[in-house]
Protein backbone atom coordinates (compact mmCIF):
# COMPACT_ATOMS: atom_id res chain seq x y z
CA UNK A 1 0.00 0.00 0.00
CA UNK A 2 1.52 3.43 -0.90
CA UNK A 3 1.27 5.54 2.44
CA UNK A 4 -0.29 9.09 1.61
CA UNK A 5 0.25 11.98 3.71
CA UNK A 6 2.06 11.50 7.28
CA UNK A 7 1.62 7.67 7.02
CA UNK A 8 4.45 5.66 8.17
CA UNK A 9 5.16 2.36 9.95
CA UNK A 10 6.63 2.68 13.53
CA UNK A 11 8.73 0.72 15.89
CA UNK A 12 5.47 -1.45 16.70
CA UNK A 13 5.68 -2.80 13.18
CA UNK A 14 2.34 -0.69 13.25
CA UNK A 15 0.30 1.56 10.84
CA UNK A 16 0.68 5.17 11.89
CA UNK A 17 -1.42 8.24 10.66
CA UNK A 18 -0.77 12.03 12.33
CA UNK A 19 1.27 10.36 14.85
CA UNK A 20 -1.32 8.21 16.40
CA UNK A 21 -1.08 4.49 15.84
CA UNK A 22 -3.67 2.97 13.99
CA UNK A 23 -3.87 -0.04 16.12
CA UNK A 24 -4.73 2.20 19.09
CA UNK A 25 -6.91 4.12 17.26
CA UNK A 26 -9.18 1.22 16.53
CA UNK A 27 -9.18 -0.11 19.77
CA UNK A 28 -9.79 3.54 21.40
CA UNK A 29 -12.47 4.51 18.72
CA UNK A 30 -13.97 1.22 17.33
CA UNK A 31 -14.18 -0.06 13.83
CA UNK A 32 -15.10 0.32 11.27
CA UNK A 33 -13.57 3.79 11.87
CA UNK A 34 -12.78 6.79 9.09
CA UNK A 35 -9.65 8.45 10.08
CA UNK A 36 -8.61 11.91 8.23
CA UNK A 37 -5.02 13.28 8.25
CA UNK A 38 -5.17 16.75 9.04
CA UNK A 39 -2.18 17.94 8.21
CA UNK A 40 -2.41 16.02 4.62
CA UNK A 41 -5.78 17.26 3.93
CA UNK A 42 -4.34 20.84 5.05
CA UNK A 43 -1.37 20.43 2.88
CA UNK A 44 -3.41 19.51 -0.24
CA UNK A 45 -5.07 22.64 0.06
CA UNK A 46 -2.31 24.77 0.95
CA UNK A 47 -0.65 23.92 -2.49
CA UNK A 48 -4.06 24.95 -4.57
CA UNK A 49 -3.78 28.03 -2.57
CA UNK A 50 -0.23 28.56 -3.31
CA UNK A 51 -0.77 27.36 -7.11
CA UNK A 52 -3.54 29.57 -7.81
CA UNK A 53 -4.39 32.19 -5.63
CA UNK A 54 -0.84 33.14 -4.82
CA UNK A 55 0.75 32.59 -8.55
CA UNK A 56 -2.02 33.58 -10.29
CA UNK A 57 -4.43 35.45 -8.46
CA UNK A 58 -7.25 32.43 -9.22
CA UNK A 59 -8.98 30.62 -6.87
CA UNK A 60 -9.27 27.29 -5.85
CA UNK A 61 -12.63 25.92 -4.85
CA UNK A 62 -13.52 22.75 -2.26
CA UNK A 63 -15.88 20.51 -3.39
CA UNK A 64 -18.57 19.90 -0.15
CA UNK A 65 -19.48 16.58 -1.84
CA UNK A 66 -16.54 14.78 -1.27
CA UNK A 67 -16.49 15.34 2.63
CA UNK A 68 -18.15 18.29 4.45
CA UNK A 69 -19.02 18.05 8.13
CA UNK A 70 -18.43 21.02 10.35
CA UNK A 71 -14.93 20.71 11.09
CA UNK A 72 -14.30 20.27 7.79
CA UNK A 73 -15.63 23.74 7.17
CA UNK A 74 -13.40 25.32 9.39
CA UNK A 75 -10.71 24.10 8.27
CA UNK A 76 -11.34 24.99 4.69
CA UNK A 77 -12.23 28.86 5.93
CA UNK A 78 -8.82 29.32 7.50
CA UNK A 79 -7.09 27.82 4.02
CA UNK A 80 -8.16 30.45 1.79
CA UNK A 81 -10.25 27.99 -0.40
CA UNK A 82 -14.21 28.51 -1.43
CA UNK A 83 -16.55 25.83 -0.56
CA UNK A 84 -18.95 24.36 -3.46
CA UNK A 85 -22.07 23.33 -1.90
CA UNK A 86 -24.46 21.47 -4.00
CA UNK A 87 -27.45 20.99 -1.95
CA UNK A 88 -29.27 22.87 1.40
CA UNK A 89 -27.66 20.27 3.62
CA UNK A 90 -24.90 21.17 2.33
CA UNK A 91 -25.16 25.07 2.71
CA UNK A 92 -26.54 24.31 6.02
CA UNK A 93 -23.61 22.97 7.18
CA UNK A 94 -21.21 25.75 5.75
CA UNK A 95 -23.58 28.17 7.44
CA UNK A 96 -23.56 26.37 11.08
CA UNK A 97 -19.86 25.82 10.59
CA UNK A 98 -20.24 30.11 10.26
CA UNK A 99 -18.23 29.13 6.68
CA UNK A 100 -17.48 33.10 5.03
CA UNK A 101 -20.65 33.37 2.87
CA UNK A 102 -19.23 35.45 0.11
CA UNK A 103 -16.45 32.22 -0.82
CA UNK A 104 -19.72 29.82 -1.25
CA UNK A 105 -20.29 28.31 -4.94
CA UNK A 106 -23.69 26.78 -5.32
CA UNK A 107 -23.96 24.02 -7.58
CA UNK A 108 -27.11 21.54 -8.64
CA UNK A 109 -28.97 20.86 -11.81
CA UNK A 110 -32.14 21.34 -9.82
CA UNK A 111 -32.42 23.43 -7.14
CA UNK A 112 -35.35 23.71 -5.36
CA UNK A 113 -36.96 26.72 -5.08
CA UNK A 114 -36.87 26.78 -0.98
CA UNK A 115 -32.68 25.55 -1.93
CA UNK A 116 -32.50 28.88 -3.67
CA UNK A 117 -34.78 31.19 -1.18
CA UNK A 118 -32.04 29.77 1.72
CA UNK A 119 -28.76 30.82 0.00
CA UNK A 120 -30.35 34.22 -0.84
CA UNK A 121 -31.18 34.86 3.19
CA UNK A 122 -27.71 33.66 3.65
CA UNK A 123 -26.05 35.55 0.96
CA UNK A 124 -24.18 33.18 -0.72
CA UNK A 125 -21.08 34.22 -2.62
CA UNK A 126 -22.43 32.99 -6.66
CA UNK A 127 -25.19 30.95 -8.01
CA UNK A 128 -23.88 28.35 -10.50
CA UNK A 129 -26.72 28.10 -12.53
CA UNK A 130 -28.16 25.06 -14.86
CA UNK A 131 -30.89 26.00 -16.83
CA UNK A 132 -33.54 28.37 -17.47
CA UNK A 133 -35.76 27.07 -14.86
CA UNK A 134 -33.29 27.73 -12.64
CA UNK A 135 -32.62 31.28 -14.06
CA UNK A 136 -36.18 32.66 -14.04
CA UNK A 137 -37.16 31.42 -10.35
CA UNK A 138 -33.73 33.09 -9.10
CA UNK A 139 -34.78 36.28 -10.64
CA UNK A 140 -37.98 36.02 -9.01
CA UNK A 141 -36.82 35.38 -5.71
CA UNK A 142 -33.94 38.05 -5.59
CA UNK A 143 -36.66 40.59 -7.34
CA UNK A 144 -38.54 39.30 -3.97
CA UNK A 145 -35.95 39.99 -1.38
CA UNK A 146 -34.89 43.39 -3.21
CA UNK A 147 -31.44 41.81 -4.00
CA UNK A 148 -29.13 40.69 -7.10
CA UNK A 149 -28.03 37.35 -7.19
CA UNK A 150 -25.03 36.60 -8.67
CA UNK A 151 -24.76 34.38 -11.48
CA UNK A 152 -22.44 32.16 -12.96
CA UNK A 153 -23.75 30.20 -15.89
CA UNK A 154 -22.92 26.18 -16.28
CA UNK A 155 -22.05 25.29 -19.43
CA UNK A 156 -21.80 21.90 -20.96
CA UNK A 157 -18.08 22.07 -23.27
CA UNK A 158 -18.75 18.62 -25.01
CA UNK A 159 -15.65 17.21 -23.71
CA UNK A 160 -15.22 13.72 -22.89
CA UNK A 161 -12.95 13.49 -20.20
CA UNK A 162 -11.46 9.49 -19.58
CA UNK A 163 -12.92 8.38 -16.36
CA UNK A 164 -15.85 6.15 -15.72
CA UNK A 165 -18.86 6.96 -17.15
CA UNK A 166 -20.92 7.21 -14.27
CA UNK A 167 -18.39 10.45 -13.32
CA UNK A 168 -18.45 11.72 -17.23
CA UNK A 169 -20.01 14.74 -16.56
CA UNK A 170 -18.21 17.35 -19.57
CA UNK A 171 -20.11 15.55 -22.87
CA UNK A 172 -23.65 17.00 -24.85
CA UNK A 173 -25.29 13.93 -23.31
CA UNK A 174 -25.53 15.09 -19.71
CA UNK A 175 -28.09 16.51 -17.09
CA UNK A 176 -25.39 19.27 -16.58
CA UNK A 177 -25.70 22.60 -17.95
CA UNK A 178 -26.26 24.13 -21.05
CA UNK A 179 -25.05 22.99 -24.28
CA UNK A 180 -22.44 25.41 -26.31
CA UNK A 181 -22.36 23.03 -29.58
CA UNK A 182 -26.30 23.40 -30.25
CA UNK A 183 -26.27 27.11 -29.11
CA UNK A 184 -28.25 26.74 -26.01
CA UNK A 185 -25.88 28.24 -24.38
CA UNK A 186 -25.38 31.66 -26.05
CA UNK A 187 -29.12 31.91 -26.16
CA UNK A 188 -29.45 31.73 -22.19
CA UNK A 189 -26.47 34.08 -21.33
CA UNK A 190 -28.23 36.13 -23.42
CA UNK A 191 -31.31 35.46 -21.50
CA UNK A 192 -29.15 35.86 -18.20
CA UNK A 193 -28.45 39.89 -19.11
CA UNK A 194 -31.39 40.80 -20.00
CA UNK A 195 -32.98 38.94 -16.42
CA UNK A 196 -33.58 41.40 -13.46
CA UNK A 197 -32.28 41.35 -10.45
CA UNK A 198 -30.04 38.56 -11.89
CA UNK A 199 -25.68 39.66 -12.11
CA UNK A 200 -23.94 37.53 -15.17
CA UNK A 201 -20.72 37.02 -13.66
CA UNK A 202 -19.10 34.38 -15.26
CA UNK A 203 -18.86 30.67 -17.01
CA UNK A 204 -18.73 27.24 -15.40
CA UNK A 205 -17.69 23.84 -16.59
CA UNK A 206 -17.11 20.50 -15.42
CA UNK A 207 -15.58 17.50 -17.46
CA UNK A 208 -15.51 14.65 -15.08
CA UNK A 209 -13.32 13.91 -12.19
CA UNK A 210 -10.54 11.53 -11.25
CA UNK A 211 -9.10 12.76 -14.80
CA UNK A 212 -5.53 11.72 -15.18
CA UNK A 213 -5.22 13.87 -18.71
CA UNK A 214 -4.11 17.44 -18.22
CA UNK A 215 -4.79 17.61 -22.10
CA UNK A 216 -8.85 17.45 -21.21
CA UNK A 217 -8.20 20.73 -19.21
CA UNK A 218 -6.35 22.49 -21.79
CA UNK A 219 -9.05 21.63 -24.51
CA UNK A 220 -11.72 22.44 -22.13
CA UNK A 221 -10.39 25.84 -21.92
CA UNK A 222 -9.93 26.30 -25.48
CA UNK A 223 -13.98 25.68 -25.60
CA UNK A 224 -14.43 27.81 -22.88
CA UNK A 225 -12.74 30.61 -23.94
CA UNK A 226 -13.78 30.61 -27.30
CA UNK A 227 -17.14 30.58 -26.09
CA UNK A 228 -16.76 33.53 -23.95
CA UNK A 229 -15.00 35.00 -27.49
CA UNK A 230 -18.09 34.11 -29.47
CA UNK A 231 -20.57 35.50 -26.82
CA UNK A 232 -18.34 38.98 -26.34
CA UNK A 233 -18.72 39.66 -29.93
CA UNK A 234 -22.50 38.73 -30.04
CA UNK A 235 -22.83 40.79 -27.02
CA UNK A 236 -20.19 42.98 -25.76
CA UNK A 237 -20.27 40.98 -22.53
CA UNK A 238 -16.93 38.72 -20.62
CA UNK A 239 -16.67 36.68 -18.05
CA UNK A 240 -15.10 37.92 -14.85
CA UNK A 241 -15.06 34.55 -13.88
CA UNK A 242 -14.12 31.43 -15.77
CA UNK A 243 -14.39 28.04 -13.16
CA UNK A 244 -12.92 24.92 -14.71
CA UNK A 245 -14.85 22.66 -12.44
CA UNK A 246 -13.19 19.79 -10.59
CA UNK A 247 -11.79 16.68 -11.04
CA UNK A 248 -7.79 15.99 -11.02
CA UNK A 249 -7.28 12.46 -10.01
CA UNK A 250 -5.31 10.86 -7.47
CA UNK A 251 -3.57 7.66 -6.62
CA UNK A 252 -6.25 4.83 -5.15
CA UNK A 253 -4.01 1.67 -7.04
CA UNK A 254 -1.49 0.70 -8.88
CA UNK A 255 -2.10 2.15 -12.49
CA UNK A 256 -3.10 5.58 -11.48
CA UNK A 257 -0.39 8.23 -12.48
CA UNK A 258 -1.61 11.41 -10.97
CA UNK A 259 -1.24 14.69 -12.11
CA UNK A 260 0.63 17.61 -9.80
CA UNK A 261 -1.57 20.21 -8.75
CA UNK A 262 0.96 22.97 -9.63
CA UNK A 263 0.79 20.96 -13.22
CA UNK A 264 -3.11 21.40 -13.20
CA UNK A 265 -2.93 25.17 -12.13
CA UNK A 266 -0.14 26.38 -14.43
CA UNK A 267 -2.03 24.44 -17.28
CA UNK A 268 -4.97 25.87 -16.68
CA UNK A 269 -4.23 29.33 -15.98
CA UNK A 270 -1.60 29.71 -18.69
CA UNK A 271 -4.68 27.91 -21.46
CA UNK A 272 -6.86 30.71 -20.50
CA UNK A 273 -4.57 34.12 -19.99
CA UNK A 274 -2.89 33.07 -23.63
CA UNK A 275 -6.64 32.75 -24.67
CA UNK A 276 -8.10 35.70 -23.92
CA UNK A 277 -4.71 37.83 -25.51
CA UNK A 278 -5.32 35.62 -28.17
CA UNK A 279 -9.67 37.07 -28.25
CA UNK A 280 -8.85 40.08 -27.04
CA UNK A 281 -10.67 39.60 -24.15
CA UNK A 282 -9.97 40.90 -20.52
CA UNK A 283 -8.26 37.93 -18.37
CA UNK A 284 -11.26 36.36 -16.23
CA UNK A 285 -10.29 35.24 -12.36
CA UNK A 286 -9.23 31.31 -13.09
CA UNK A 287 -10.96 28.86 -11.03
CA UNK A 288 -10.98 25.11 -10.39
CA UNK A 289 -13.15 23.40 -8.12
CA UNK A 290 -11.17 20.11 -6.58
CA UNK A 291 -12.78 17.96 -4.11
CA UNK A 292 -10.81 14.14 -4.19
CA UNK A 293 -7.55 15.86 -4.62
CA UNK A 294 -7.72 17.78 -1.48
CA UNK A 295 -9.77 14.81 0.83
CA UNK A 296 -9.31 11.47 -1.18
CA UNK A 297 -5.44 10.88 0.52
CA UNK A 298 -6.27 12.31 3.26
CA UNK A 299 -8.65 9.67 4.59
CA UNK A 300 -8.35 5.96 5.35
CA UNK A 301 -10.24 3.28 7.27
CA UNK A 302 -9.54 0.95 9.78
CA UNK A 303 -11.82 -2.02 10.22
CA UNK A 304 -11.91 -5.35 12.36
CA UNK A 305 -11.01 -8.54 10.29
CA UNK A 306 -13.60 -11.09 11.33
CA UNK A 307 -15.00 -14.45 9.14
CA UNK A 308 -12.29 -15.90 6.97
CA UNK A 309 -13.66 -18.23 4.43
CA UNK A 310 -11.41 -20.01 2.13
CA UNK A 311 -12.80 -21.90 -1.32
CA UNK A 312 -10.22 -24.25 -1.93
CA UNK A 313 -9.09 -23.54 -5.66
CA UNK A 314 -11.28 -20.57 -5.63
CA UNK A 315 -10.26 -17.31 -3.83
CA UNK A 316 -10.03 -16.33 0.41
CA UNK A 317 -13.10 -14.42 1.39
CA UNK A 318 -11.29 -12.25 4.06
CA UNK A 319 -14.62 -10.51 5.95
CA UNK A 320 -14.66 -7.00 7.48
CA UNK A 321 -16.74 -5.01 9.89
CA UNK A 322 -17.77 -2.10 6.98
CA UNK A 323 -18.17 -2.50 3.91
CA UNK A 324 -20.05 -1.00 1.22
CA UNK A 325 -22.37 0.77 3.83
CA UNK A 326 -19.29 2.86 4.88
CA UNK A 327 -17.91 2.76 1.08
CA UNK A 328 -20.14 2.39 -1.93
CA UNK A 329 -17.46 3.07 -4.14
CA UNK A 330 -16.11 -0.76 -5.66
CA UNK A 331 -19.31 -1.95 -5.88
CA UNK A 332 -21.12 1.56 -7.57
CA UNK A 333 -17.64 2.09 -9.89
CA UNK A 334 -15.73 -0.97 -9.55
CA UNK A 335 -13.16 1.80 -7.78
CA UNK A 336 -9.80 0.10 -6.72
CA UNK A 337 -7.94 0.26 -2.90
CA UNK A 338 -4.86 -0.69 -1.73
CA UNK A 339 -4.65 -1.69 1.90
CA UNK A 340 -2.79 -3.40 4.79
CA UNK A 341 -3.05 -5.26 8.01
CA UNK A 342 -2.08 -1.99 10.31
CA UNK A 343 -0.86 -4.60 13.50
CA UNK A 344 1.02 -6.68 10.94
CA UNK A 345 2.38 -3.53 8.43
CA UNK A 346 5.74 -5.35 8.46
CA UNK A 347 4.84 -8.77 7.28
CA UNK A 348 5.54 -10.11 4.32
CA UNK A 349 2.39 -9.69 1.95
CA UNK A 350 1.83 -13.21 0.88
CA UNK A 351 -1.48 -14.13 0.76
CA UNK A 352 -3.85 -13.45 -1.93
CA UNK A 353 -7.19 -12.76 -0.62
CA UNK A 354 -10.39 -10.66 -1.42
CA UNK A 355 -11.87 -8.36 1.02
CA UNK A 356 -15.63 -8.73 1.80
CA UNK A 357 -17.83 -6.35 3.49
CA UNK A 358 -20.83 -7.79 5.81
CA UNK A 359 -23.73 -5.96 3.88
CA UNK A 360 -26.00 -8.71 2.56
CA UNK A 361 -25.55 -8.07 -1.32
CA UNK A 362 -22.56 -10.09 -3.09
CA UNK A 363 -21.32 -6.89 -4.49
CA UNK A 364 -20.61 -6.17 -1.47
CA UNK A 365 -16.43 -6.45 -2.24
CA UNK A 366 -14.37 -4.13 -1.21
CA UNK A 367 -10.93 -5.30 -2.52
CA UNK A 368 -11.08 -8.01 -5.11
CA UNK A 369 -7.21 -10.19 -4.66
CA UNK A 370 -4.85 -8.42 -2.59
CA UNK A 371 -2.13 -9.56 -0.86
CA UNK A 372 -1.68 -9.39 2.57
CA UNK A 373 -0.13 -11.19 5.47
CA UNK A 374 -2.39 -14.03 6.02
CA UNK A 375 -5.06 -12.40 7.51
CA UNK A 376 -6.90 -13.31 11.02
CA UNK A 377 -9.64 -12.84 12.80
CA UNK A 378 -9.03 -9.82 15.26
CA UNK A 379 -6.18 -8.03 12.57
CA UNK A 380 -6.95 -4.42 11.73
CA UNK A 381 -7.33 -3.79 7.90
CA UNK A 382 -6.46 -0.50 7.09
CA UNK A 383 -7.62 1.07 3.71
CA UNK A 384 -5.76 3.92 2.10
CA UNK A 385 -7.67 7.07 -0.07
CA UNK A 386 -11.16 7.09 1.08
CA UNK A 387 -11.36 10.66 2.02
CA UNK A 388 -13.11 11.55 -0.98
CA UNK A 389 -16.84 10.01 -1.45
CA UNK A 390 -16.57 7.60 1.11
CA UNK A 391 -18.63 9.32 4.53
CA UNK A 392 -20.20 11.49 2.05
CA UNK A 393 -22.12 8.69 0.26
CA UNK A 394 -22.43 6.69 3.12
CA UNK A 395 -25.62 4.87 4.06
CA UNK A 396 -27.45 2.66 6.40
CA UNK A 397 -28.38 -0.48 4.14
CA UNK A 398 -28.73 -2.79 6.35
CA UNK A 399 -29.15 -1.11 9.34
CA UNK A 400 -25.51 -0.53 9.70
CA UNK A 401 -24.87 2.51 12.19
CA UNK A 402 -22.19 4.80 10.14
CA UNK A 403 -18.63 4.80 11.39
CA UNK A 404 -16.97 7.70 13.38
CA UNK A 405 -14.51 9.78 12.00
CA UNK A 406 -10.97 11.28 13.86
CA UNK A 407 -9.28 14.13 13.16
CA UNK A 408 -5.37 13.13 13.26
CA UNK A 409 -2.64 15.23 13.86
CA UNK A 410 0.73 15.26 15.53
CA UNK A 411 -0.07 12.25 17.95
CA UNK A 412 -3.50 14.13 18.55
CA UNK A 413 -6.93 12.17 17.71
CA UNK A 414 -10.66 13.81 18.00
CA UNK A 415 -14.00 12.92 17.28
CA UNK A 416 -15.14 15.33 14.35
CA UNK A 417 -18.20 12.85 13.53
CA UNK A 418 -19.54 10.64 16.06
CA UNK A 419 -20.49 6.84 15.45
CA UNK A 420 -23.99 6.19 14.84
CA UNK A 421 -26.10 4.50 17.39
CA UNK A 422 -28.64 2.04 16.85
CA UNK A 423 -30.56 4.51 18.53
CA UNK A 424 -29.79 6.91 16.03
CA UNK A 425 -31.00 4.96 13.05
CA UNK A 426 -34.65 4.61 15.02
CA UNK A 427 -34.50 8.92 15.17
CA UNK A 428 -36.68 8.99 12.91
CA UNK A 429 -39.06 5.90 12.85
CA UNK A 430 -42.67 6.86 13.68
CA UNK A 431 -45.36 4.10 14.78
CA UNK A 432 -49.05 5.70 13.49
CA UNK A 433 -51.33 5.59 16.38
CA UNK A 434 -53.49 3.11 14.42
CA UNK A 435 -50.59 0.22 14.55
CA UNK A 436 -50.99 1.01 18.26
CA UNK A 437 -54.43 0.58 18.33
CA UNK A 438 -54.52 -3.22 16.26
CA UNK A 439 -51.80 -4.16 18.54
CA UNK A 440 -54.00 -3.29 21.64
CA UNK A 441 -56.84 -5.09 19.64
CA UNK A 442 -54.93 -8.19 19.12
CA UNK A 443 -53.33 -8.24 22.94
CA UNK A 444 -57.25 -8.10 23.82
CA UNK A 445 -58.29 -11.12 21.45
CA UNK A 446 -55.56 -13.42 23.03
N1 LIG B 1 -17.31 20.53 -9.42
C1 LIG B 1 -18.39 19.93 -9.93
C2 LIG B 1 -19.39 20.72 -10.64
C3 LIG B 1 -18.56 18.55 -9.78
O1 LIG B 1 -19.62 17.96 -10.30
C4 LIG B 1 -17.59 17.80 -9.07
C5 LIG B 1 -17.75 16.37 -8.87
C6 LIG B 1 -16.48 18.48 -8.54
C7 LIG B 1 -16.37 19.84 -8.75
C8 LIG B 1 -15.39 17.79 -7.76
O2 LIG B 1 -14.71 16.87 -8.53
P1 LIG B 1 -13.42 16.13 -7.93
O3 LIG B 1 -12.29 17.14 -7.83
O4 LIG B 1 -13.77 15.61 -6.60
O5 LIG B 1 -13.12 15.07 -8.91
N2 LIG B 1 -19.04 9.98 -6.60
C9 LIG B 1 -18.05 9.85 -7.64
C10 LIG B 1 -17.57 11.20 -8.13
C11 LIG B 1 -18.69 12.11 -8.56
C12 LIG B 1 -18.17 13.44 -8.99
C13 LIG B 1 -19.24 14.45 -8.87
N3 LIG B 1 -18.81 15.77 -9.20
C14 LIG B 1 -16.89 9.01 -7.13
O6 LIG B 1 -16.95 8.53 -6.01
O7 LIG B 1 -15.91 8.82 -7.85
Amino acid sequence: MKLHGTMKINHNGHLEIGGCDAVTLARQFGTPLYVLDEACFRHNCRRYYRAFTERHNGLAVYAGKTLLTLAICHIIAQEGLGLDVVSGGELHTAWKARFPMDRVYFHGNNKSEAELRLALELNVGSFMVDNTYELAILSRLAKETDTVAEVILRLTPGVEAHTHEYIQTGQNDSKFGLVIENGQALETLKLALSTENVHLKGLHCHIGSQVFELESYNHTAEVMMAFAAEAYRETGWAPEELNLGGGLGIYYARGDEPQSIEAYADTVITAVHRLAGEYGLPAPLVLVEPGRSISGPAGSTLYTIGAVKEIPGIRKYVAVDGGMGDNPRPALYQAQYEALLANRATEEPGELVSIAGKCCESGDMLIFDIKLPAPQPGDILAVSATGAYNYSMSMNYNRLPRPAMVLVDDGNADIIVARETYDDLLRNDRIPNRLLEQQKVLKLAR
